[in-house]
């Protein structure tokens, strides 16, 4: 058995984890990354696509944007389409703002690669099994090769995503839930025909939701709405295809090809969030602490804001000496973190069919999609929601 030390531990190479390494770093800041997954499960897991513009800014700034920039589709605006019609949003006219589809795993592929050509601890195949004195100075067991090891660390950063260990660690008694449960999932298709339209297309119809989305100009991202335990064998390609046309239909003959589906998913919806996110020297970051329904294109994103408040706190920690601003992370998180699950929940009511629903409901989704496409003041608010709420720092933190 190996012992380790490193003023921060972090548990997980997803955004949260790797973005917090590589910014931490920036600043001399040691820190080593386990990840349970090997390098090629990590960087070919198909999640989220849309980055904020304040994302891209902070990767950017980051010096990790290079390909972000070369190969990521900026996009001004999207469409929201109901009863055969389809409304721009248009993000630049009302908020001069902008958001990039971006591959999750592409982004990871990048903080990756700079982790590795700095020479900086991140180990593949690395599972924490345990935390000792997680609120004090955390020690994680991990094994890694078949052996077990122990790093002591004075901070450790739970960036181990929903089903991690750090949230379950801390006793029941210390950590409020906040939770909402959808009655339905997305049934989302990776398929290698071009995107359809160049930007997003989200609809409502009443047969229930759909989004186009896509991954580059030969690849095309599509979701369906579909009962929450929907079994997938009962989706053959021909009926998605078929499922996608009737909802996305318009009266001006809207044409969507098919082609090979390279993955097919289920993804569940649901919001949760975990109060505080802080338990003396553990900090829970991204989906270890909150999840947000994918309506929004929010996950990903909320989880880089996470990092932006407690790479910040750790520099003027081991910068000044000052503990200040880590006093300050849940209340900081939490503030952005449930003006978004406000967002994604109503743009996920807004859009979806519920079970049961009367033809009433049905009109007054059909009223609120008329209104928010017709009025400035609400097209604003969705666009300014939808490019990311503004920070009120500048600067990489
Ligand atoms: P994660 O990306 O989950 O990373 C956590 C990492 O920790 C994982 O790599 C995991 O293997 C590792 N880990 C866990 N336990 C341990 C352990 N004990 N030891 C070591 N490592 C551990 N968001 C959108 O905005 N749009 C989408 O379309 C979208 N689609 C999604 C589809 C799916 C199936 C899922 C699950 C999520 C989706 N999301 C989407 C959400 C978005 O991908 C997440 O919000 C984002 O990945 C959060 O990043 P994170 O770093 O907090 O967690
Ligand atoms: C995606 O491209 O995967 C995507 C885009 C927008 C969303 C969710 C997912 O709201």
């Amino acid at each position: 058995m190996a012992k380790f030390r490193t003023q921060v531990g972090i548990i997980g190479a997803g955004p949260a984890g790797l973005t917090l390494a590589h910014l931490l770093h920036l600043e001399g800041i040691e820190s080593i990354v386990l990840e349970r997954h090997p390098r090629e499960y990590v960087e070919t897991r198909v999640r989220a696509g849309v980055l904020e513009h304040g994302t891209v800014d902070l990767l950017c700034a980051a010096g990790i944007g290079e390909r972000l920039k070369r190969e990521g589709l900026q996009h001004d605006g999207v469409e929201l389409r109901f009863d055969g019609e389809g409304h721009r949003i248009d993000f630049q006219a009302l908020v001069g703002k902008s958001i990039t589809v971006y591959a999750q795993q592409e982004v990871l592929k990048d903080l990756i690669a700079a982790r590795l050509n700095h020479s900086a601890p991140l180990h593949f195949e690395a599972e924490a099994m345990r935390i000792e004195n997680y609120d004090k100075r955390p020690t994680i067991h991990y094994r890694h090769n078949g052996d077990n090891h122990e790093i002591s660390c004075d901070f450790l950063a739970g960036c181990d995503g929903f089903h991690g260990i750090c949230r379950p660690t801390v006793p029941s008694d210390q950590l409020q839930v906040h939770e909402h449960h959808y009655p339905f999932a997305w049934l989302g298709i990776l398929a290698h025909v071009p995107p359809a339209s160049h930007e997003l297309i989200y609809t409502y119809h009443e047969r229930g939701f759909s989004l186009l989305s896509m991954r580059s100009a030969e690849v095309s991202r599509l979701y369906l709405q579909c009962a929450s335990d929907e079994n997938l064998e009962n989706w053959p390609d021909e009926r998605i295809w078929q499922e996608l046309r009737t909802r996305m239909a318009t009266r001006g003959g809207f044409v969507l090809k098919d082609g090979p589906i390279l993955q097919k998913g289920i993804t569940p919806m649901r919001s949760f969030v975990a109060s505080p996110m802080q338990f003396g020297n553990l900090f829970l970051l991204g989906d270890a602490a909150h999840i947000v329904p994918p309506t929004g294109a929010k996950g990903l994103n909320l989880a880089v804001a996470d990092v932006r408040v407690l790479a910040r706190g750790l520099v003027e920690f081991y910068k000044r000496g000052d503990r200040e601003s880590l006093r300050q992370y849940t209340t900081r998180c939490l503030r952005r973190v449930w003006r978004t699950q406000r967002f994604s929940w109503w743009m996920t009511s807004m859009l979806h069919r519920y079970p049961n629903e009367d033809s009433f409901s049905h009109h007054i989704h059909l009223a609120e999609l008329d209104y928010v496409t017709s009025s400035h003041a609400a097209s604003a608010t969705l666009a300014e929601n939808y490019v990311g709420l503004p920070f009120d720092t500048s600067g990489l933190f």
